[in-house]
C-alpha cells in the first residue's frame, strides 16, 4: 500500500517548536471538525506535512467499521458485530482505497450513531494523539469529544451547494457523471444525519476558529490555518 492511501501516518521529527528541543513527551494537537466535502482532509494532510505532525482521518476509522458489517453482509444496526469490528480496527491498516467509496461513507455515517462503536474508536484515536511529537486529527467530534484539550481547534465548513459543486467535479474529473441534485439532496441527508445524532453530533467546538472555504481555496485556507496555528506557537515559546 503507499504510504499516500493510509489514514493514519506516523512522523518521527518535530518541526514545530522552533529553537528549544521540545521534552520527549511533549506533544501538539491540532483538531479539524467538518461536514463531508469542505476540505478537511486535504487541510489536516497539509498540516500534517507542514508541522510535521501525525495524522488521522477518523472517518476513516467508521469507514472501517462499516466496510466489516458490509463485507459480512450484516445490518448496520447490529451493535455486537459494529463493537466486534471496532475493536479489531487497526489505525496503521486503514486503506484509504478501499475505504473511501461512496457506499461505504454513507454505511459509516449510520453506524456512527452506535455510542459503544463511538466508544471504542475514540479510545483509539486518542492514543493516537498522545504520541509524540502531536498529531492532526480531523472528523466530526476532535474538537469537542476526541481531544477537548487540543492545542489548535479548526471547524472547516462550506455550503451544501459549494460541497456538491466540488463533488460533481470530482466524479466528472475521473470520467464519471452524476446528477447534481441527487449529490446535493445526499450530502444535505449526511449532514442532518452526523448533526443531528444524540451522541458527539457535529458542531462547532466552542473555542474553535471557523474556516469557511465556500469561497476559498484549498491553498488560501491553509494559509488561513497557518497563521492562526503559528501564532498560537509563537504566544507559546514566548511564555
Ligand atoms: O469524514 P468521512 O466522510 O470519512 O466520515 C464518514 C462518516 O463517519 C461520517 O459521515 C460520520 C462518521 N464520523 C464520525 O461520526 N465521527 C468522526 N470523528 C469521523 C467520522
Amino acid at each position: 500500500m503507499l504510504a499516500g492511501q493510509r489514514g493514519a501516518r506516523r512522523n518521527a521529527a518535530p518541526a514545530l517548536f522552533g529553537k528549544g528541543d521540545p521534552p520527549m513527551t511533549y506533544t501538539f494537537t491540532i483538531a479539524i471538525d467538518g461536514p463531508a466535502g469542505a476540505g478537511k482532509g486535504t487541510l489536516a494532510r497539509r498540516l500534517a506535512d507542514h508541522y510535521r505532525l501525525n495524522l488521522l482521518d477518523t472517518g476513516l476509522t467508521y469507514r472501517a467499521v462499516a466496510h466489516k458489517l458490509l463485507e459480512l453482509g450484516l445490518p448496520l444496526d447490529n451493535v455486537s458485530a459494529a463493537e466486534t469490528a471496532a475493536h479489531q480496527v487497526d489505525l496503521a491498516k486503514l486503506d484509504r482505497a478501499v475505504l473511501s467509496a461512496h457506499a461505504v461513507g454513507e454505511a459509516a455515517s449510520k453506524v456512527a450513531v452506535i455510542p459503544t462503536v463511538r466508544r471504542i474508536l475514540v479510545e483509539k484515536q486518542r492514543d493516537f494523539a498522545k504520541a509524540p511529537p502531536g498529531a492532526v486529527l480531523d472528523g466530526r467530534d476532535i474538537g469537542t469529544v476526541v481531544c477537548p484539550d487540543a492545542d489548535i481547534k479548526l471547524y472547516v465548513t462550506a455550503s451544501a451547494e459549494v460541497r456538491a459543486r466540488r463533488r460533481l467535479a470530482e466524479i466528472e474529473s475521473i470520467g464519471g457523471s452524476a446528477d447534481f441534485a441527487e449529490i446535493l439532496a445526499d450530502i444535505q441527508r449526511r449532514d442532518e444525519r452526523d448533526m443531528g445524532r444524540a451522541d458527539s453530533p457535529l458542531k462547532p467546538a466552542a473555542d474553535a476558529h471557523l474556516l469557511d472555504t465556500s469561497e476559498m481555496a484549498i491553498e488560501a485556507a491553509f494559509l488561513a490555518a497557518m497563521a492562526i496555528i503559528d501564532d498560537a506557537l509563537a504566544k507559546r515559546n514566548k511564555a
